[in-house]
């Protein structure tokens, strides 16, 4: 461990896993002063504009089994549903009227060709409705080469799919241990991503059961070793119809995770000056000012639900999730309003790509 200080250790531009970790655990006045250089790396490099990215939850079918994950195969309590084309299409026309900088097509994972097609369909359809000035994100897990070269070529700009955690150990603990849940194969898609042009966002969970905070360093690095350009964070949430529920009694309180999630987002901004990182949120449903508290500590980026309400309760991913009473207009509104609270402005009409991706180009 090296002996200086913890404002001088703020100044580095490189931190090594010790220094990581001490920024982790910091407390009282060094917490404040992590917080306050994340603050003013936020404004000096990606400023204080927050980008909207409209959120639409697809579908909640999976073909998956994450043990952490409400809407995993083997739960048979969500109903399951897919939006149809023009639920699609009359939200898409939402974002667009709202002008909102992008748009987010999230889903479990499914690899049917019969789906790939339909997404390939609603994407050039997409394209049309908004005269291509909305950037398009998907979240679709796991797909392989064929399949993301054909929806980038249907207009798709930017590919989420998070790691989870970056430790191989770990990541099996959370996943059944087969073909479809392995730790190298997502890590794949993950590259094939960049190789194929897609802006790249990932991310992990804080708080897991078995989770370390020398895994969380290991996170941090990981991202900046991947030289991601968007990152999503959110501490994890348990689920009662779940596997993982039964560690309940060995997790964190929810308080300290919510505070990790924070500390990990100012690191990130200071390692990572230009990426845009995501105020998620899991982060207001630990705490009812935490997407603002997240946008302090050094996030850009939101993502107002877009989903149908009738919908909104059978993507459960995690318990207390919040708006699932709320129809767009209520989140784009509660959201405007955070985000004035946090003292940023929104950047409407804006793309807001991740400056990374253009810097790196
Ligand atoms: N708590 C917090 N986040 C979760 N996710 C899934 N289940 C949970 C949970 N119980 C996150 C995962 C996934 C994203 C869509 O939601 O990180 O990638
Ligand atoms: Fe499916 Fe994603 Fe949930 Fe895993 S985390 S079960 S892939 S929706
Ligand atoms: Fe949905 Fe506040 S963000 S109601």
């Amino acid at each position: 461990m090296s002996n200086i200080s913890f404002k001088e250790l703020l100044q580095k531009i490189f931190f090594s896993k010790e220094e990581i970790l001490r920024l982790l655990e910091s407390q009282g006045d060094d917490r404040q002063l992590l917080f306050a250089k994340a603050a003013e790396t936020k404004k000096e490099f990606v400023g204080n504009i927050v980008y909207f990215r409209g959120l639409i939850e697809y579908s909640n079918r999976c073909s998956k089994n994450c043990y952490y994950c409400g809407i995993r195969r083997e739960n048979p309590f969500p109903h399951r549903y897919t939006m149809t084309d023009n639920e699609v299409y009359d939200a898409v026309k939402y974002a667009y009227k709202e002008r909102y900088s992008s748009l987010v097509i999230q889903s479990g994972e499914i690899n049917s060709q019969k789906y790939i097609n339909q997404i390939t369909k609603m994407l050039k359809e997409i394209r049309e409705i908004t005269n291509k000035e909305m950037g398009i994100t998907l979240s679709l897990g796991e797909q392989s080469e064929e399949t993301l070269q054909q929806w980038k070529d249907a207009g798709a700009r930017r590919y989420l799919l998070r790691i989870e955690t970056s430790s191989p150990e770990l990541y099996s603990k959370l996943h059944p241990n087969d073909k479809l849940h392995d730790y190298e194969g997502r890590l794949n898609v993950l590259r094939l991503t960049r190789q194929l042009g897609y802006q790249v966002g990932s991310g992990v969970m804080i708080g897991l059961p078995f989770q370390t905070i020398e895994n969380l360093a290991d996170d941090l690095i990981f991202l900046r070793d991947f030289d991601i350009d968007m990152v999503g964070m959110g501490p994890y949430i348990e689920h009662s119809e779940t596997p993982l529920f039964q560690y309940r009694d060995s997790l964190l309180p929810q308080t300290e995770r919510f505070d990790l999630t924070l500390k990990m987002i100012a690191i990130l901004r200071i390692m990572m000056k230009d990426i845009n990182i995501a105020s998620t949120t899991a982060m207001q449903a630990i705490d009812k000012m935490g997407r603002e508290k997240a946008l302090k500590a050094g996030a850009n980026v939101i993502m107002p639900n877009l989903t149908p309400q009738k919908y909104r309760k059978n993507y459960m991913l995690y318990e207390d999730k919040p708006c699932i009473d709320e129809e767009a207009d209520q989140c784009k509104n509660c959201l405007s309003i955070r985000v004035r609270l946090a003292g940023d402005t929104i950047g409407f009409g804006e793309w807001g790509d991740s400056k990374h991706f253009a810097n790196r180009k």
